[in-house]
């Protein structure tokens, strides 16, 4: 049993081993339909439990499928339902109960913390769907997208966010340290990465280039990611900080200075950092993007159970 928590506590090989069997699986599933299953249906008889302390669109329901075409029952519960939640019960005692009735356990919540003491107490495994200071469902799989749509290794490719220092792009600096990518960031001054951030790259020995202006960091760009400049765990002043980005936008002007056939990416929801001509235009992917969630999470579970092929 393994834990998927966040992903610099992974290691490359177990990253392209995911990459890997989601790429096979989603081969397999050509033909079927959104719910029939896989045939070898791993995770039969199992029961996933999905908590959300926050609000989710794309990630509850892509698990649900991921969990479905896997052959396992998921039952999908928010926080203030629980005895937990209305601080009515410990978390060690939910934790037994969860372990008790459930096989796996997946949590979205405004605290890392409580990621950590969960795995603590739990004897099934854990996914982070979503913490202040990583989104790794998420990266892992839009890596798959890049990889898909690019037909090449990501570490061929040079890869830009434009926007805030958040929990996606904290996932997204991992990955480009495991999987040896370039990573060009563009953010104002006060919006960079934390120097603990920039100490775990820089102690692996890798370097991310951070650029204040957009289209310096956006300069022969393969891939344009970019997110919401406030996120659901913000706790900031968010009309100030949504002007300290409003230079950062993306648009038309700035996806002309990426290569030709760059991609845009966006993990979703958005708000007003790019615009609609980019989001709906030929260069975005990002229904393709949410699409694959549901292959890698597949995979990614498969890996909690040791069940990877
Ligand atoms: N991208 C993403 O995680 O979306 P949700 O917040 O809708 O789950
Ligand atoms: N950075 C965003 C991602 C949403 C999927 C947030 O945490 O709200």
């Amino acid at each position: 049993m393994k834990n998927f928590i966040n992903l610099k506590d992974m290691t490359t090989k177990d990253l392209r081993r995911i990459l890997n069997d989601a790429k096979k699986r989603k081969k397999k599933r050509k033909k079927l339909s959104t719910l029939d299953l896989d045939k070898d249906k791993p995770l039969k008889g199992k029961l996933i439990i999905q908590m959300y302390e926050k609000p989710s669109s794309r990630t509850r329901l892509s698990f649900h499928l991921s969990i479905a075409q896997l052959g396992g029952g998921s039952i999908t519960i928010k926080a203030n339902e629980l005895h937990l939640g209305k601080g009515g019960e410990t978390l060690a005692d939910t934790a037994k109960i969860l372990s008790t009735y459930g096989d796996g356990f997946m949590l979205r919540t405004g605290s890392d913390k409580k990621i950590e003491d969960f795995s603590k107490n739990l004897t099934i495994p854990i996914i982070n769907l979503l913490s202040p200071s990583s989104h790794p469902c998420q990266v892992l799989s839009d890596i798959f997208t890049v990889e898909e749509i690019k037909k090449k290794p990501i570490s061929k490719l040079n890869i830009c966010w434009i926007g805030d220092c958040n929990n996606v792009l904290n996932s997204l600096i991992a990955t480009s340290v495991k999987l040896k990518f370039n990573l060009n960031v563009g953010c104002p001054k006060n919006y960079r990465p934390p120097k603990f951030v920039m100490d775990w790259v820089k102690k692996n020995k890798r370097n991310i280039n951070i650029f204040n202006d957009p289209k310096k960091a956006a300069k022969n760009a393969d891939v344009v990611f970019s997110d919401k400049v406030v996120s659901l765990n913000d706790k900031v002043n968010k009309l100030k900080k949504i002007k300290d980005f409003k230079n950062y936008r993306i648009t038309p002007s700035l996806m002309k200075v990426t290569r030709p056939q760059s991609i845009f990416l966006h993990c979703l929801p958005r708000g007003n950092e790019v615009s609609e001509d980019v989001f709906l235009g030929k260069q975005s992917r990002v229904w393709q993007q949410a699409l694959n969630r549901v292959h890698v999470q597949k995979s990614i579970l498969l890996y909690c159970f040791n069940k990877l092929r």
